[in-house]
């Protein structure tokens, strides 16, 4: 998109992709907490899953500095396969606690949510908008600021 929308409206993206490397705790802690830092001074704010080697992450703000933050985590080493799962306009943002909430999902085995994210590898862009929002109201509610702290 080059031409950015007006600041008032909220631009949010969700991708996902697949770690190049084995994540440890204390990595996927580095990178939530940085990615914290830095969106609390962009204005940005989302949610980041981890599970069985797949990242999946909501990206929500200003349509300029959401673009800008996407494409450079596009250039991240830490992952590959990146995937744009859907892009929307909103009046209100989901995320509106966190800079950038995260949690390490479950094996998938025990997890329905996570066998979702799986299934959406196969589809192109904006074929799971109505998945891709349940999934994240999931987390959106009723649960603030418990699923910033949850790295287990
Ligand atoms: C899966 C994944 C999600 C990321 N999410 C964010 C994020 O939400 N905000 C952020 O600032 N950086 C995020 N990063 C890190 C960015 O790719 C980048 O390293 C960071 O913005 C620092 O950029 P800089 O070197 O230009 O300061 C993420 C990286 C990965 C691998």
């Amino acid at each position: 998109m080059n031409t950015f929308l007006p600041n008032d409206v909220i631009y949010q993206i969700n991708y996902w992709s697949k770690a190049s490397q084995p994540m440890s705790r204390l990595a996927l802690e580095a990178l939530a907490k940085d990615a914290e830092q830095n969106n609390q001074k962009h204005d940005i704010t989302g949610v980041l899953l981890f599970g069985a080697g797949m990242f999946f992450q909501c990206l929500e703000g200003p349509s300029d500095k959401v673009i800008h933050l996407f494409n450079k985590i596009k250039q991240d080493p830490r992952h590959y396969d990146i995937t744009l799962v859907s892009q929307e306009c909103h009046s209100e943002r989901f995320f509106s606690q966190w800079s950038m909430g995260f949690t390490r999902l479950p094996n998938p085995s025990e997890s329905e949510q996570f066998k979702q994210i799986e299934s959406w590898r196969s589809q192109t862009l904006l074929a799971a908008p109505i998945e891709v929002r349940r999934l994240l109201l999931s987390y959106a509610t009723p649960t603030e600021g418990v699923l910033a702290s949850c790295i287990h």
